[in-house]
């Protein structure tokens, strides 16, 4: 899956033909070759961990790393990656704040012939990336609407049917809308909560069920916390709500301030989450937040490193497990996709706990 664009020299290519590559045939760098890592933010963990597991990774194997965050702004994202190519990277990892903006300095790699991986969330637009490492998403968003319903009652545990059957009151929130992963988890999300929506099981009061009317600009808790209040102080006066399906932990936070301050606890509507924060696995300890979605970017980084370790070598990554469903616009991005988890307040330890992602002593 070499991408048209690399230019191969012919040796290389009768390696290849012949089978294994020749030991010592590095065709493109060298180790100690420079790689750019640019992030979107450092508002959130997950992203801070991102990308010091992929620096300590790709260092351990010999690279300079040249780690960047944009701060959640697109043209300082733009800048980074500009500076990068500038610096001679010879490959770039780009987490993108929009998955769209980044054409123009994607253009720039291609014609200094760096390539791109794209990390946790789709680069769109361009045919200037050759892969994408992440999760997957489309099951991030079935499973957080699985737990909304175990949570409500209306799913047994084992995936049944659960003790209550509704109606119950339920709002929805979405990631932001340049973030592909949006797409994918509100989709995921209401493949499993139409059915029940269309026969009344669940209601959504403030009618607001479209992805662009529910998405989070930036993913930004506070805008969360806001639409909720205007929520709750609109359509839910002589009413409750009974859940809300959130993207994210941080939505998640945002939701339930507003919540608290709109009279509910300490018993809380149940409210999902995803990427398993610390703040909020507390929260689900403390039966406010009811479940997230745990991604153990450990090993999406790991992941990662080793796929830029092959393009380095000018291989095709063997990771690559999802050929066809990471369509960006102009090219089917080669994908790999790791395996969320679900977690709620039954599950936490094995999974968080003792795999090692959080000590007991970090939760108490
Ligand atoms: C990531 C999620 C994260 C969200 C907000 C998404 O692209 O896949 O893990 O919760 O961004 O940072």
């Amino acid at each position: 899956m070499r991408s048209p664009r690399f230019v191969v020299p012919v040796v290389v290519l009768l390696v290849a033909a012949c089978g294994a590559p020749a030991a010592g045939q590095q065709v493109k760098a060298p180790d100690g070759a420079l790689v750019g890592v640019t992030m979107p933010t450092t508002t959130s963990q997950r992203w801070i961990s991102d990308g010091e597991n992929i620096k300590r990774d790709l260092e351990s194997r010999g690279h300079r790393v040249d780690l960047q965050y944009a701060q959640n702004d697109v043209p300082t994202q733009v800048k980074q990656i500009e500076d990068q190519i500038a610096k001679g990277a010879k490959l770039l990892i780009v987490a993108s704040v929009d998955g769209s903006a980044l054409t123009t300095p994607l253009q720039h790699a291609a014609d200094a012939r760096i390539p791109v991986i794209a990390y946790d969330r789709l680069l769109r637009g361009s045919p200037n990336v050759d892969y994408y490492a992440t999760f997957e998403n489309f099951r991030v968003g079935v499973y957080q609407a699985e737990s909304l319903l175990t949570g409500l009652g209306l799913r047994a545990a084992d995936g049944g049917p659960g003790a209550e059957s509704g109606p119950f009151n339920v709002e929805l929130f979405a990631g932001s809308a340049d973030d592909n992963n949006s797409v994918f988890f509100f989709n995921g999300a209401m493949s499993v909560l139409k059915p029940y929506l269309d026969d009344g099981k669940l209601v959504v009061r403030s009618g607001q069920t479209d992805f662009q009317a529910v998405t989070t600009l930036r993913w930004d808790g506070e805008t969360a916390r806001k639409r909720m209040e205007e929520i709750l102080g609109t359509t839910y006066k002589r009413s409750k709500v009974n859940g809300v399906l959130s993207p994210y932990d941080g939505i998640s936070l945002g939701v339930l301030t507003a919540l608290q301050a709109g009279g509910y606890g300490p018993k809380f509507p149940i409210v999902t989450g995803q990427d398993a924060e610390l703040g909020s696995v507390k929260s689900i300890l403390a039966d406010q937040q009811y479940s997230t979605i745990y991604k153990d970017t450990r090993e999406l980084a790991t992941a990662t490193a080793s796929m830029a370790e092959a393009v380095l070598k000018d291989r095709t990554p063997p990771q690559l497990n999802n050929l066809n469903d990471y369509n960006n616009g102009v090219k089917v991005v080669p994908a790999f996709l790791l395996n969320p988890v679900s977690v709620d307040k039954t599950n936490y330890h094995k999974v968080l706990v003792e795999s090692g992602y959080y000590s007991d002593d970090q939760l108490r």
